[in-house]
């Protein structure tokens, strides 16, 4: 095999028709593919590398795919592994996550859902191959999260205390502060990396599908459990459990939550003993959840399991400093994509920004400068902003032009809404008010 430019994956499956579509499906995608109908000609093929990816049949005949996923576990724990099969079996699903295989795919399977397990899996990669840069200087970046303020390098500091423990970690902070982006690089930055990142949003399984969704069911647990089935639980065995939104989780799911963390072990829908798992489970809430606990609406003794760690990450309006570094990047990055030239952005520009509340934080700053990108060429003027980043912040009003509390919040109301794209939801997630108390005031302000 002679080095290769594109990302090289090696296709090992006894089915010549399924190395194939396999093989072309690659192709399609960019990617070199090299073949082998068993796990002999795949070794052969990983000794002369280099090979960035596998992806590998289990039930083959003679030597099985879980013998070649333990196999590059040992002598290549640096090649990730998707593994594909006929046959869903739970044991083996359990097993080979076990062993480091990082995706797994049940057939009959699309070839969007080919083509979105491969890029989990090379992303996965990236992010990891990346050098954290030396300790003691102030960092710009950590594993993709850009910034160079002194929270940032507090955020950065914890991350690494996390490294070789199984700890739970709590993050924080206002929507679109970079929470996920938090979750992944404490994930990709562990001695548990090469192991499954599994992200669940907490607010969105229903009550009904609750257990089988988190700890799988067995076939014939329920009508339609056709086929054993791994939950979010044993998928992330090994690795990283993200539990997203978790200020949405129904009381149902806490109380499981609770239970699972309590006894280290899952019991799967319709089986008969529970399973060990060896998960790190990672939270974000953008929700004041000590309130919450106050309300009785998030459960106290969960909260506590949750927050060995806590990372709070401040809203970008605390840090400007980092603003700069951020359009300079989001810059960059999206004129590349669409082949243009960087614009030019005006320190009058980035005065502006700094003194903009940014209620969308990073996020709302990525797509205003995505829309700069697309929208402009050349330099950008004042007359390319949106309107409401233009209105002075109230409290920089002149004493001449004092104006009422009410008036105040007449403002703060109508810049968030329009921050927001007029979502209503959103603005009054951001306001902490609930939407009727928002639909109440807009009717007051006509
Ligand atoms: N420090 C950062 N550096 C680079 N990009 C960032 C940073 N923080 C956030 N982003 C970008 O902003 C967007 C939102 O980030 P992310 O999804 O992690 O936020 P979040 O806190 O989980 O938001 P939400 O509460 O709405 O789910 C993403 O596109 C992410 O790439
Ligand atoms: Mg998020």
């Amino acid at each position: 095999m002679s080095p290769a430019k594109t990302p090289s994956v090696l296709l090992v499956d006894d089915a010549r028709d399924m190395l194939e579509l396999l093989r072309r499906s690659m192709n399609t995608m960019g990617l070199t593919p090299f073949t082998a109908n068993n796990v002999f000609d795949a070794i052969e093929l990983l000794e002369h590398g280099p090979v960035h990816l596998v992806i590998t049949d289990l039930n083959m005949p003679e030597v099985s795919g879980i013998q070649l996923v333990r196999y590059l576990g040992e002598h290549f724990p640096e090649v990730p592994v998707l593994v594909i099969t006929g046959y869903p079996k739970l044991e083996d699903a359990v097993h080979v996550m076990k062993l480091g295989a990082v995706e797994y795919l049940v057939k009959p399977f699309t070839q969007e859902e080919l083509r979105e397990a491969v890029e989990r899996v090379l992303n996965a990669l990236g992010t990891r191959a990346e050098q954290p840069p030396a300790a003691e200087e102030d960092r710009a970046s950590f594993h993709g999260i850009l910034g160079r303020s002194e929270p940032m390098q507090e955020v950065y500091r914890i991350i690494e205390r996390t490294q070789n423990n199984r700890a739970t970690v709590l993050v924080t902070g206002e929507s679109g502060t970079g929470k996920e982006m938090v979750a992944r690089a404490i994930h990709y930055n562990s001695a548990f990396a090469a192991a499954p990142f599994v992200a669940v949003n907490c607010g969105a399984i229903p009550d009904q599908l609750l257990e089988s969704e988190l700890f799988g069911h067995v076939k014939g647990a329920f009508t339609g459990a056709i086929t054993n089935r791994v939950g979010f639980f044993q998928a992330a065995d090994g690795g990283t459990l993200f539990l997203d939104e978790i200020g949405n989780a129904s009381a149902a799911v806490q109380a499981k939550l609770l239970r699972a963390i309590q006894d280290k072990e899952v019991t799967m829908l319709g089986a008969t003993k529970p399973q060990r798992v060896e998960v790190r489970l990672i939270s974000a809430a953008n929700n004041d959840l000590p309130a919450m606990i106050r309300q009785g609406t998030f459960r106290e003794d969960l909260y506590y399991r949750l927050n060995l760690i806590n990372i709070h990450l401040p809203p970008l309006r605390e840090r400007v400093l980092d603003i700069p570094l951020l359009v300079d990047h989001f810059n960059h990055k999206f004129s590349k994509e669409l082949g243009k030239k960087p614009l030019r952005i005006p320190a009058r520009i980035l005065e502006t920004f700094s003194g903009y509340p940014w209620p969308g934080n990073v996020r709302e700053l990525e797509h205003l400068v995505h829309r700069l990108v697309i929208l402009k060429d050349g330099t950008v003027n004042m007359d390319d902003l949106p309107a409401h980043m233009k209105m002075p912040a109230p409290q920089n009003a002149a004493p001449n032009t004092m104006v009422s509390l009410a008036e105040i919040e007449r403002q703060h109301i109508l810049r968030v809404l329009e921050a927001e794209g007029q979502n209503k939801t959103r603005a009054a997630a951001i306001l902490g008010i609930d939407r009727k108390t928002l639909r109440e005031k807009l009717k007051g302000l006509g």
